[in-house]
């Protein structure tokens, strides 16, 4: 992964996981956080893990139909929590593609409301990325995401789990996944 990712992944982890704990109206009441929270960084971040990811982010198909709807879940390995996530679809040259959906595939299903909210990241479609809007603890999250209708080349996942402030495992990539045409 691009070095200049990553830095946006911790950029917006921190952001998420730090800065709108403290001003939580500032972040969440706008579409741009990127740029509304740029300010409000920590000035001590903790650095990254390195060691294996203790979260996992598995897909309901291994190979994707261009516009078709694919359910994500992120959970952890060993019934351990986290606070904070971030998750994107990426195609070849590093841009995000696809958007999440607003609501859980099961609008029903109280376990999954309000606890994701979508941000446009620069570069690629409204909605793109999906992250917490809480630091509650989570087992696990499922979200729906939809392709994008010219969708043409494999593609992957990223995402960023936080387990804590201090704790988190940055741009992690899920296996290449294929287009079926
Ligand atoms: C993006 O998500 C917001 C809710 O977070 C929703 O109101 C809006 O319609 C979505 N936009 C698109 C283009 O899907
Ligand atoms: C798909 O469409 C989007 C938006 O219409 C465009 O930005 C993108 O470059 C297209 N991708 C491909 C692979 O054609």
């Amino acid at each position: 992964m691009a070095v200049n990712g990553k830095l946006t992944m911790i950029l917006l982890v921190s952001l998420a996981t730090f800065g709108c704990l403290i001003l939580s109206v500032e972040c969440y009441s706008d579409g741009a956080p990127t740029e509304v929270c740029e300010d409000m960084l920590p000035k001590h971040g903790a650095p990254a893990q390195t060691g294996p990811s203790p979260y996992t982010l598995t897909l309901n198909r291994k190979s994707v139909k261009p516009g078709e709807s694919v359910t994500l879940t992120l959970a952890a390995k060993d019934s351990g929590k986290f606070k904070g996530f971030l998750v994107q679809a990426r195609d070849s040259t590093g841009s995000p593609i696809g958007s999440f959906m607003p609501l859980p595939a099961s609008k029903t299903n109280n376990e999954f409301k309000g606890k994701w909210k979508l941000l446009s990241c620069p570069k690629g479609p409204a909605n793109n990325t999906a992250t917490h809007v809480n630091s509650i603890e989570k087992s696990r999250v499922i979200l729906t995401w939809i392709a994008p209708k010219n969708l043409s080349q494999s593609f992957k996942f990223l995402y960023t789990v936080a387990k804590n402030g201090g704790e988190y495992w940055v741009g992690i990539e899920t296996e290449s996944i294929s287009v079926t045409k």
